[in-house]
């Protein structure tokens, strides 16, 4: 039986973390070849395990690659190892980001602050700038993870906000240079999603883990957490053929929560 993505060469950043392994299942599981990148390889190599152990990709389909995506020699080394190991890119989910701490304007740092521009803006724009070049002839698909929180404001904050906006800019401008290529271009927006990036920003808030789950459940209209699948498929519906005429839109998965406090 044919799947979705076979033979498809899909790229996911980010791919260690909670969003990022869940994509990369669901397109193993869907006869994806896979490039995983994070700068934590470790967490990468166990991701790999777990692919081999829990689904049906073969060894030669998954490639691992450390890399920092601030970063302009790793971003092109990771690149260039892609498409010399999977040939031409097909699906590309720009993804990895950093939450950064949580404090005011005033109490926040320089550095912490050019360090999630850093990641989550200039990395996210290195990736397009290097792997366009590298897209299937026929066209492809590009998601870019956004956030709720690149739609609203959210005290405490403020850079991962100015991030999560800026890539809607991002994704705005790329799909109106590649259409011409058929490569789409979205952003998805999970609300609260259950991950270590969501673990982190409850324990910095002064209501605490626990605390911060009551009202997250209390707070969001479905009234719970999305798990990283909720958001992986509508990654994976982005890459597939049924979203032919998605291209330049924010899809939100989020329970609700946009719409009950933005
Ligand atoms: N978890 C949420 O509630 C939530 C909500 C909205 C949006 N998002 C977005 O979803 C995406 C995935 O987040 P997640 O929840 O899976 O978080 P996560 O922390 O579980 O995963 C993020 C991954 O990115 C990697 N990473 C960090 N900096 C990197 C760098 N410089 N280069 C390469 N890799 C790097 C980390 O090692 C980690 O594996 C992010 O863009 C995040 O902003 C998450």
């Amino acid at each position: 039986m044919s799947s979705r993505f076979d033979g498809k060469h899909c790229l996911v950043t980010g791919a260690a973390g909670g969003i990022g392994s869940s994509v990369a299942k669901q397109l193993a599981n869907e006869g994806a070849k896979l490039t995983l990148v994070d700068l934590d390889m470790p967490a990468l190599e166990n991701l790999g395990e777990a692919l081999r152990a829990e689904t049906s990709i073969s060894e030669s389909h998954i490639l691992l690659k450390a890399a920092d995506v601030s970063k302009v020699s790793e971003v092109s080394a990771y690149i260039d190892a892609s498409v010399e190991n999977h040939g031409p890119i097909d699906c590309f989910h720009n993804n990895a980001a950093i939450e950064g701490p949580v404090s005011f304007i005033e109490e926040h740092s320089v550095e912490d602050f050019d360090r999630v521009v850093a990641v989550n803006i200039r990395g996210v724009w290195l990736g397009l700038k290097f792997a366009i070049p590298h897209f299937a002839s026929k066209g492809g698909s590009i998601v870019i993870t956004s956030s709720v929180a690149g739609t609203i404001g959210s005290p405490g904050q403020s850079a991962y906000v100015t991030s999560k906006t800026a890539v809607i800019g991002i994704m705005r401008t790329a799909c109106l240079e590649l259409a011409e290529r058929n490569i789409r271009v979205n952003t998805v927006h999970p609300g609260m999603v259950d991950t270590g990036m969501a673990r982190r920003i409850a324990q910095q808030t002064e209501l605490g883990e626990d605390g911060f789950v009551d009202w997250v459940t209390a707070t969001i209209p479905l009234r719970r957490y999305a798990t990283p699948n909720d958001v992986s498929s509508m990654v994976c519906y982005l890459f597939s053929d049924e979203a032919s005429y998605c291209n330049g839109s924010e899809f939100f998965v989020d329970g609700g929560i946009r719409v009950g406090n933005g």
